[in-house]
């Protein structure tokens, strides 16, 4: 068995087929020869400590209802926050959730009323549109601003929306899925004080905050303001590639608010987040994981400089900015000239890559491709090959 200081080896593919893998197994198209680049996992296994956790809860072999709230599991949350971004959470303010889509979606319900209008910042994190429509809400654009590649907020347009008394919350994605940007104090500062100003609760998607750049520095939006009225979502699933073991711990300071969660989650939709090996894998990541997370975020930072080279060298049309967060590459196609639907036919059919495309973000994401490098350089490599290879 591998020791937890050893270099892990993340250029080894490991086959995740027949893992029922929805990136592998489940390809949205007939997948022969088909490399899947799209859904936010990572091809990369996982830190040992957890692995160890895992087995050892295995060997006390009943596998009943569970339920995260010990000490030792809030110390691991609420620790990890603190050393890493001075960030201190009251363990009561924490409630779980299988996900943070489902915790979108039980927060829209419990928190805003039918027919409010809800802010969102395209291109982002398409869930986040699916969430407010599909619950009755009225999705309120603040697109991000793109200047040559950078995105920044507008924060003009968001104060005029804001202002609006029937848009009462937003969502906010930090770090950003797909552009990449980790935002600054500052500009986080501008988003809570015009959304507190105006009366709109503000929800910060933190679940990308410690897959960043070297230089990055990712800030919990509540460290900077401890509003009652700021609710952060968080999980050690995309960090420690987790997505499958369904847990996630969402930050609800005020207690009046968690009474809500609890009558929507608990209450009307029975939605419990009492994952047995989510609890052991989450607790055991948080508290021994530093060492693989900063290999992990060694290896993804070296595959997205890497796409740097192969755009500047391969493909000269296309437009790409070195993200400092998430790991996800954000690619312009749009100088091809090619419609979203010819973009979309030539990358699976033509380069046979499942990417996500950038219209699935909004429209603000037309043009554009979204790459998960969160695999070994080599898949990453036949993935950048096979496209270059496409648009000539
Ligand atoms: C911004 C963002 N939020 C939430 C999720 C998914 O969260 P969960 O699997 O906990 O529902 C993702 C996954 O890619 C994401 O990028």
């Amino acid at each position: 068995m591998m020791s937890h200081a050893e270099q892990y080896d993340f250029d080894t593919l490991v086959s995740r087929e027949n893992t029922h893998s929805v990136k592998w197994d489940f390809i949205p198209a007939d997948k022969d020869d088909l490399l899947p680049l799209w859904i936010a996992d990572m091809d990369f296994v996982c830190a040992q400590p957890i692995i160890d956790a895992m087995r050892a809860r295995v060997d006390r072999r009943i596998f009943g209802y569970s339920m995260p709230f010990t000490d030792e599991y809030l110390e691991a949350v609420t620790g990890w926050f603190r050393r890493r971004a001075n960030w201190n959470i009251e363990r009561e303010s924490i409630v779980v959730a299988p996900g943070i889509v489902p915790a979108l979606g039980v927060l829209i319900r419990a928190l805003t009323s039918e027919g409010d209008g809800i802010i969102i910042q395209n291109p982002v994190y398409y869930p986040f549109s699916k969430m407010i429509a599909n619950n009755g809400r009225r999705l309120v654009n603040n697109p991000l601003i793109n200047n040559e590649g950078v995105y920044t907020m507008d924060f003009e347009d968001l104060e005029a929306k804001a202002r609006d008394p029937k848009v009462t919350m937003m969502l906010l994605c930090n770090p950003h899925n797909p552009v990449g940007r980790v935002w600054t104090p500052e500009e986080l500062s501008t988003v809570a004080d015009i959304c507190l100003r105006n009366n709109v609760l503000l929800i910060s998607d933190d679940i990308h905050c410690d897959l960043i750049r070297e230089d990055a520095v990712y800030t919990p939006v509540s460290s900077l303001n401890p509003s009652e009225r700021i609710i952060t979502c968080t999980s050690a699933s995309k960090t420690f590639n987790l997505a499958g073991l369904h847990l996630s711990n969402i930050v609800i300071p005020d207690e009046g608010m968690r009474k809500l969660w609890e009558a929507e989650a608990l209450g009307r939709c029975g939605l419990f987040g009492g994952n047995a090996f989510g609890i052991v894998a989450t607790q055991a990541a948080y508290t021994h994981g530093e060492v693989w997370l900063e290999q992990v975020n060694r290896y993804i930072a070296d595959n997205l400089r890497y796409i740097g080279e192969f755009v500047a060298d391969r493909l000269p049309k296309a437009r790409y900015w070195y993200p400092e967060g998430t790991y996800f590459a954000w690619i312009d196609f749009r100088e091809y000239g090619y419609s979203s639907e010819q973009l979309e036919d030539l990358m699976l059919n033509r380069a046979r890559v499942a990417l996500d495309e950038g219209y699935i973000f909004g429209e603000e994401g037309c043009g554009f491709e979204r790459i998960n490098v969160a695999c070994p350089r080599s898949i990453l490599e036949d993935c950048m090959e096979r496209m270059a290879e496409a648009l000539g």
